[in-house]
C-alpha cells in the first residue's frame, strides 16, 4: 500500500496515476472529502492540524510526500513532522520526498523550509528517498498568466534563468522510486531539458498565446536569495534529463501557434 500526500496536486495527481497503472494499492490524502475510485482510496486529513493523518498512514508500506502549502510555507515543516511521527507509530514505511534543486544554497524562505524538511526526513530514522527537481512548466506559466493579466509592458528580472521540467516526468521518476525494492537516500537531481532565460521563456509564452506585448528586463532580482537564483543554484545542467521542452508544453497548454 502506497500513500501519496498532495495527491490532488500538480505532481501528486500524476504520481497517483502512475502508481495505479503499475497496479499498486494507492491511497491519497486530501483536506477535502473525495469519492473513491478503482485502485484509489481517499483519506480526508490535514497535515497542518494533524486531523486524519494517523488513519491515512495506517498500513502504508511507502509514503510519497508531495503535499506542500507554498502560501503558508512555515507550515510545511510541522506538517512533515506530523507525517513522520505518524509513520514511526505505524512501523517504518519508506518515505519518498520531493524537494527542489538548490534548496540548500538559496536563502529563500520556501527553500529554507524545504531544506529543513529534507533534514527532518534524513534524521527521521525511517528508510527514505529524496529527489530534487527543477521548476515544473506550470509554475512559470502561472506567473506569466498573472503578469499578462494587466495590459502593457511585461517586466521580468534581468539575468534570471530557469530549467523547467514536465511534472509528469518527475512524477514518473518519483513513482519508480516509490515502487523500488528499497530506499535510495538522496538520488541524482532531475532537471528539464534546457536552461533558458526567463526573457526567452516569456517571449515563447507570449508567442504561444498570440499576445503582442513589449518586454522589459529592467533589474536583476535583489537580495541574497536573488543572488542565489542569479548564480543559477536552482539549475542542474548536468542532470538535464527531462524530455518535454518549454515550447512543447506551451503548445499543448495554449494550442498551436
Ligand atoms: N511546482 C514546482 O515547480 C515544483 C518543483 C519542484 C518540486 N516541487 C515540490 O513538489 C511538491 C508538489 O508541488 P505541486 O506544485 O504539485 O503542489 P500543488 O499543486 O500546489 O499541490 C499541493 C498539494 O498539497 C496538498 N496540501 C496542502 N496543504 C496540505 C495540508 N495541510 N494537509 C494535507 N495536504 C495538503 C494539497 O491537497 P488538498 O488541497 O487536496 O488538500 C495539494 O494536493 C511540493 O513539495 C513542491 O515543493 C514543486
Amino acid at each position: 500500500m502506497i500513500l501519496v500526500t498532495g495527491a490532488t496536486g500538480t505532481l501528486g495527481g500524476p504520481v497517483v496515476q502512475r502508481l495505479r497503472e503499475a497496479g499498486a494499492d494507492v491511497h491519497g490524502l486530501s483536506r477535502r472529502e473525495r469519492e473513491p475510485e478503482p485502485g484509489l482510496t481517499w483519506h480526508k486529513g490535514d497535515l497542518w492540524t494533524g486531523d486524519g493523518v494517523d488513519a491515512a498512514v495506517e498500513g502504508a508500506e511507502t509514503i510519497v510526500h508531495c503535499a506542500s502549502d507554498p502560501l503558508h510555507p512555515k507550515r510545511d515543516l510541522p506538517a512533515a513532522r506530523r507525517l513522520v511521527e505518524a509513520a514511526r507509530r505505524q512501523g517504518a514505511p519508506h518515505l519518498v520526498y520531493i524537494s527542489i534543486v538548490g534548496v540548500d544554497r538559496i536563502p529563500y524562505g520556501y527553500y529554507r523550509t524545504k531544506h529543513a524538511v529534507e533534514r527532518l526526513v534524513e534524521d527521521s530514522g525511517l528508510p527514505y528517498t529524496i529527489l530534487r527537481a527543477t521548476q515544473f512548466h506550470t509554475l512559470p506559466n502561472a506567473v506569466f498568466d498573472i503578469l499578462t493579466k494587466v495590459p502593457g509592458v511585461v517586466a521580468v528580472p534581468r539575468g534570471l534563468r530557469d530549467q523547467p521540467i514536465d511534472a509528469a516526468e518527475v512524477a514518473a521518476r518519483l513513482a519508480d522510486l516509490a515502487l523500488a525494492a528499497g530506499p535510495a537516500r538522496r538520488v541524482a537531481d532531475m532537471g528539464g531539458p534546457e536552461v533558458l532565460t526567463v526573457e526567452e521563456m516569456l517571449r515563447d509564452y507570449l508567442a504561444a498565446r498570440g499576445l503582442r506585448r513589449p518586454v522589459r528586463v529592467p533589474l536583476p532580482l535583489p537580495g541574497k536569495a536573488g543572488r542565489g537564483f542569479r548564480d543559477g543554484h536552482h539549475l542542474t545542467p548536468d542532470h538535464a534529463v527531462g524530455k518535454r521542452t518549454w515550447r512543447q508544453f506551451l503548445e499543448e497548454a495554449h494550442g498551436p501557434r
